[in-house]
């Protein structure tokens, strides 16, 4: 639950720091903050994904409520597919800076050279592929939170419940 609260929290704010436009912007001087911010937030979401796949291999899900065979198919296509994104999105922004010829560049100046030969292009086409996942992974987590809250006030089961803290629909 709480590694699930983290990823959505650190994929957020990620995104409302990505940067964008021409590479020269992207790397300039006046972009620095702003960059540095979303690759230590991106490789926080690699982080958690890691440790997330460890945890899973070690402990058992929530029962899932009974549910019509579309709408589960329908589920596990999304959350596998986040869970593709959780680590595609990172990977392809990680590889293709180094393949562009820039090292990735953390707060607290934290820097990773690449280590790779420079390939422009597929780099260029690897930031463009990264956009592109990190825009459809803002796009498939507000289906997953549209879902969420279906479960909760149309069909009224205990999904939604089973993925927060459980005082948060405590009755005052
Ligand atoms: C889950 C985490 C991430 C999300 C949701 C995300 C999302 C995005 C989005 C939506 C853009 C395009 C912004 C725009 O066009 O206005 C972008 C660009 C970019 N991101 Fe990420 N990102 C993530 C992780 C990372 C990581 C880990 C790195 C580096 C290690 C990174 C480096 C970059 C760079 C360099 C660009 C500019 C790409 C270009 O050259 O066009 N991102 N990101």
């Amino acid at each position: 639950m709480a590694l699930h609260g983290i990823t959505a929290i650190l994929v957020a704010v990620a995104f409302f720091y990505g940067p964008g436009g021409p590479e020269s912007r992207v790397y300039s001087a006046a972009r620095d903050f702003e960059r540095e911010l979303h690759e230590t937030l991106g490789l926080a979401v690699l982080a958690v994904s890691v440790l997330r796949v460890f945890w899973r291999a070690f402990t058992s899900r929530p029962d899932v409520p009974p549910a019509q065979p579309w709408m589960r198919n329908a589920a596990l296509l999304i959350q596998g597919s986040l869970y593709a994104l959780i680590f595609l999105v990172p990977l392809t922004a990680m590889f293709g800076a180094w393949l562009e010829g820039h090292p990735l560049t953390l707060m607290a100046g934290g820097v990773v050279p690449s280590p790779l030969p420079v390939d422009h292009q597929v780099g260029t086409l690897l930031a463009k592929v990264h956009s592109f996942l990190g825009d459809a992974i803002l796009w498939l987590a507000g289906i997953h939170a549209a879902a969420a809250l279906y479960h909760h006030y149309v069909l009224k089961d205990g999904v939604l419940k089973s993925m927060v803290p459980s005082n948060w629909f405590m009755r005052r």
